[in-house]
């Protein structure tokens, strides 16, 4: 059974029935998952979040961070936050798409080529279509949006510039469908792996590499066991921070009002964090003895095996070529057609 179906089966809406009489509608300290370790865009905006909800609810109401996947994996702290059984997640967007396919837009592969890109969609018309969906979907209500930068491939074994030097190489992806397949079109094979267990993968040799922004690999301390990167840009990050409906439901409009709130402001602040702290990160990296290569012939190559192949195949998961369309029109980019 897939997870949509399985939280389906389940019928969200009378889980958030049943569960809004126990949400804490009187919580003044909200719990929030994080999958990431210190350091990240994921911390990042949940210390900004918690800021500006202990200042706009008079210090009312604040919320704790549980760094490192301690409350679960990314994936389970959604099906958690739909039973009412977590208040809070700040989790990759890749890892809420199974249970909710639409948002699958914003992880299409080439679809978003900058952090203005980033901030285009989610803050816009189609941010609001998105969190809808999250909402009817999945049970959950996005609140918050960080910018994480481009997800750049790390291995251990040598470094990759043409999608020739990927074939020798086990790569982790998360378990979404669509990363799977933007693998799939340079003619490997990746393991898809819970975020939770990626480290010890890596270490253990399970796997030689895995994708993430370069905040994300600082946060992990995955220049301990990693060490070539590609600098390709081929998935934009967005990691979003996501309310359980039931709890959110079961809270008085003002208090609601503030989450939603403090939410925008941290996702201003988010944005802010990304253009001022990646290139020093980055710079972190190297001194830790990464290596970083840029893809030979700009990346042309994965770019139209990508784009020709794995964008076809999600436009039904999408809700149609039309929002897809829908997205590049926005960004200022030619529609495509079927
Ligand atoms: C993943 O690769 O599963 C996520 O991007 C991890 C994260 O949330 O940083």
């Amino acid at each position: 059974m897939t997870q949509i179906s399985s939280l389906r089966g389940l019928g969200v809406s009378f889980a958030l029935a049943a569960f809004a009489a126990a949400s804490p509608a009187s919580a003044t300290n909200f719990k929030i998952a994080v999958g990431d370790g210190a350091g990240g865009t994921q911390e990042a905006l949940g210390v900004a979040f918690i800021k500006a909800l202990e200042e706009k609810s008079g210090g009312e109401h604040t919320a704790t961070l549980f760094l490192n996947g301690q409350l679960g994996s990314e994936q389970d702290t959604v099906n958690d936050a739909a039973m009412g059984m977590l208040d809070m997640s700040i989790l990759a967007i890749n890892n809420v798409t199974p249970f909710s396919p639409t948002v699958g837009t914003l992880t299409l592969p080439y679809v978003i080529q900058s952090v203005e890109d980033a901030e285009t969609l989610t803050q816009g018309e189609i941010g609001q279509e998105l969190i809808a969906n999250t909402i009817n979907d999945a049970g959950v209500r996005i609140i918050g949006w960080a910018y994480s930068g481009f997800r750049v491939l790390t291995n251990s074994k040598h470094p990759v510039t043409t999608v020739e030097d990927l074939q020798d190489l086990v790569v982790r992806v998360p378990k979404n469908e669509i990363m799977i397949e933007s693998y799939r079109s340079w003619g490997v094979n990746p393991t898809p792996m819970a975020w939770s267990e990626t480290f010890a993968g890596l270490q253990q040799g399970v796997v030689d590499g895995q994708d993430n922004p370069y905040m994300t690999i600082n946060a992990m301390r995955f220049y301990e066991v990693q060490k070539y990167v590609t600098d390709w840009r081929y998935i934009f990050s967005i990691e979003p921070l996501i309310i359980s409906e039931s709890v959110f439901e079961g809270l008085s409009e003002e208090d609601q009002k503030i989450l939603l709130d403090a939410g925008a402001a941290a996702t201003e602040f988010s944005a802010r964090f990304l253009r001022e702290k990646e290139g020093e990160i980055k710079e972190r990296l190297v001194a830790a003895g990464m290596e970083i290569s840029t893809p030979a012939d700009n990346e042309q190559e994965f770019i139209t095996l990508a784009t020709t192949k794995v964008w076809p195949e999600f436009y039904d998961q999408i809700g149609g070529v039309e929002e897809l369309n829908k997205v590049l029109v926005s960004l200022g980019r030619d529609p495509v057609s079927e």
